[in-house]
């Protein structure tokens, strides 16, 4: 579903709260975000931010009912099968999930900024904590493509904007988008990105889902959606952009240019210190007419991105099962912070093996500490689960 369709379902529903009263970008949406996005509030749609004529969406995913209906389901839980199925597609079948438009119908070109007219300082990008680094973009799709393979990635990694026609990539080495940014400088070559703001709602879900070799977060978008991704050529850059984004910044890291990305308020509580990130100088920024910028605040939890991770635990688990015999199931608490805590329900007799397994396993590899559990613990139950450590931990 487009971003705006999105948008207008929830209003219906009574799941979107509109503001008409000035809100600064700086701080201020930040704030009013976290409260309500830990109250299990609505989605809010910040109609003045600041003096910028283009309104701010945010805390859209905040609730498991708004994700599920982001993605199409009923339920989180159905996530599982839909993506077993995914898996079993052939590459013809899954290259069919993305299809190209022209220009003229793609909505994201509705308004153009090329070359020096392109403006980032157009956009109410919120300053999140008071002490970041800057105003951070923090729902976008990060497009690249790798230089040698072809292959695209798209990824959901924060980009600070440091000024009209410059930005801050803070993709984590590890991720699809730095491998790119790697192979491109191997060659002394530029790399061109495109950063997606409001495509679909699977997209922007799908960007990030850390998907296994060989898989494609816009298929998985599309398969998602039950219909293909539309994306159209890039105006300036070799990377084609989802054609019904809200805002689509186009732009080239060059080989070797970095500059610091952060400090970054997130969800540990503290603030992530800078890092050296690639820099993308900005070669275009297109939207559509009346477009809309989406945003998240990155917070202690509880936040809006506990649903993404929650998501990705039910797209995961089906499969991960069928990979491990013996797991049951798996819960990513929160305060575990997404890619620090597992807990896994396993078979009796199963626990030693599943765990070994665990981790080197997709996603869940990269965890700090996975605790098995038997059979009738609950996972969701913080008594039982630290009761069962405190006793069986060894
Ligand atoms: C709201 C949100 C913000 C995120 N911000 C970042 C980020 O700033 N940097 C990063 O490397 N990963 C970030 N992630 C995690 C990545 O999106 C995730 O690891 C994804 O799998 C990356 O795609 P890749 O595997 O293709 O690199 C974020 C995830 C969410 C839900």
């Amino acid at each position: 579903m487009e971003l705006r369709d999105f948008l207008s379902a929830l209003e219906v529903e009574g799941e979107l709260v509109r503001i008409p009263d000035r809100v600064s970008p700086r701080l201020e949406i930040g704030e009013v975000t976290r409260r309500v996005a830990a109250a299990g509030g609505p989605a809010l749609l910040f109609e003045r931010p600041g003096d910028f004529d283009i309104p701010v969406a945010t805390n859209l995913f905040g609730t498991a009912r708004r994700m599920a209906a982001a993605l199409g389901v009923s339920d989180l839980g159905d996530l599982g099968d839909r993506f077993l199925r995914f898996l079993d597609l052939d590459p013809a079948a899954r290259r069919s999930l993305v299809t190209e438009v022209d220009e003229a119908a793609a909505p994201c070109r509705e308004v153009v900024r090329d070359g020096r007219a392109a403006d980032l300082g157009e956009l109410p990008v919120p300053l999140a904590w008071p002490g970041d680094g800057g105003p951070f973009l923090t729902l976008p799709v990060v497009l690249t493509r790798h230089p040698e393979t072809g292959e695209v990635n798209a990824g959901m990694y924060r980009v600070q904007v440091f000024d009209a026609r410059t930005a801050g990539l803070g993709c984590h080495p590890a991720s699809g988008a730095a491998a790119h940014v790697r192979a491109a400088e191997a060659g002394g070559r530029p790399l061109d990105v495109a950063v997606a703001l409001g495509p679909a709602t699977a997209l922007t879900y799908a960007a990030t889902v850390p998907l296994p070799p060989g898989l494609d977060e816009l298929s998985l978008a599309g398969f998602l959606q039950g219909a293909p991704v539309a994306v159209v050529p890039g105006r300036t850059v070799d990377v084609a952009v989802p054609a019904g984004a809200e805002i689509v910044v186009e732009g080239r890291i060059q080989p070797g240019e970095r500059r610091p990305v952060g400090p970054a308020g997130n969800h540990t509580g503290r603030y992530a210190p800078a890092v050296s990130a690639p820099v993308i100088r900005v070669t275009a920024v297109t939207r559509r007419d009346r477009a809309v910028l989406p945003a998240t605040q990155v917070g202690p939890p509880p936040q809006e991105d506990r649903w993404f991770v929650r998501a990705t635990e039910r797209l995961f688990l089906p499969w991960w099962r069928r990979r491990y015999p013996g797991l049951l199931d798996v819960h990513l608490p929160e305060e575990g912070l997404f890619g620090h805590i597992a807990l896994v329900r396993v078979a009796r007799g199963h626990g030693r093996d599943v765990l070994r397994s665990l981790f080197s396993a997709p996603f869940l590899g990269g965890f700090k500490l996975i605790a098995a559990f038997d059979e009738e613990v609950d996972l969701r139950d913080p008594s039982q689960v630290l009761w069962r450590l405190g006793a069986d931990l060894d």
